[in-house]
């Protein structure tokens, strides 16, 4: 169920999705979910920012209720990662060594795509350390365009949903999703812009 590459933990039932703003990734973990539940007796769905003391902050951060920082919200995002992995009972790795399949809205390569941007790529991976990493990883692929014209019918925005900060994160994916495949994640690049349940079939079939 776990198994090591060169340092990093590879987690074979934490499944992550990851996209841009509006891409659809809380809809398609969300139907891998329901789909997993037919099949295993325990399911969790998460996401990142969590919704913990830390997770919780950060919100506030991206909501602009506070203020932060680029390198304080970075750090904030690697400390609500680790305790989301790390807490003894809560955490990912507690409940995935006790059978419990996860699915996750957002994980390592968003810090390493959006924070790749305000404060580096190398600081960020410096940032997040040695986090164990999942097996399977869908990544949707939306146009910038695209996912800000799902996002125009949001009534509340972030302070990352904005054309030109986009533009820049998805050119930062590319190194983001390399990073992640060499610590020994298969990633999945999905056409985003297709319909949900398109993108779900093809997600079904790659973890089947
Ligand atoms: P998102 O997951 O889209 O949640 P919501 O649907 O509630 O808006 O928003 C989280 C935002 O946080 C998104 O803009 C991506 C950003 N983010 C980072 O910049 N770094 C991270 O490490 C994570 C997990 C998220």
């Amino acid at each position: 169920m776990v198994s090591d590459s060169s340092m990093n933990t590879v987690l074979a039932h934490f499944y992550v999705f990851e996209g841009l703003d509006g891409a659809g990734t809380t809809t398609q973990a969300e139907r891998l979910v329901s789909f997993l539940r037919e099949r295993v007796d325990r399911v969790d769905i998460d996401r990142e920012p969590t919704p913990g003391v830390i997770g919780t902050h950060v919100r506030d951060i991206l909501a602009g209720r506070r203020a932060a920082d680029h390198h304080s919200l970075a750090l904030l995002f690697a400390a609500d990662r680790r305790e989301h992995m790390f807490d003894p009972e809560s955490g990912v790795l507690a409940r995935h060594e006790q059978g419990t399949h996860i699915v996750c809205d957002r994980y390592l390569p968003s810090s390493l795509a959006y924070q790749g941007v305000t404060c580096g790529f190398d600081r960020v991976v410096s940032f997040n350390g040695d986090i164990p990493v999942p097996l399977h990883l869908f990544f949707l692929e939306v146009p910038v365009s695209v996912c800000l014209s799902r996002l125009a019918g949001r009534s509340e925005r972030e302070i990352f949903e904005h054309e030109a900060f986009l533009q820049k994160t998805l050119t930062a994916y590319d190194a983001a999703l390399e990073h992640i495949a060499t610590l020994g994640t298969t990633v999945h690049r999905l056409d985003g812009t297709r319909s949900v349940e398109e993108v779900h079939d093809d997600v079904c079939s790659l973890v089947r």
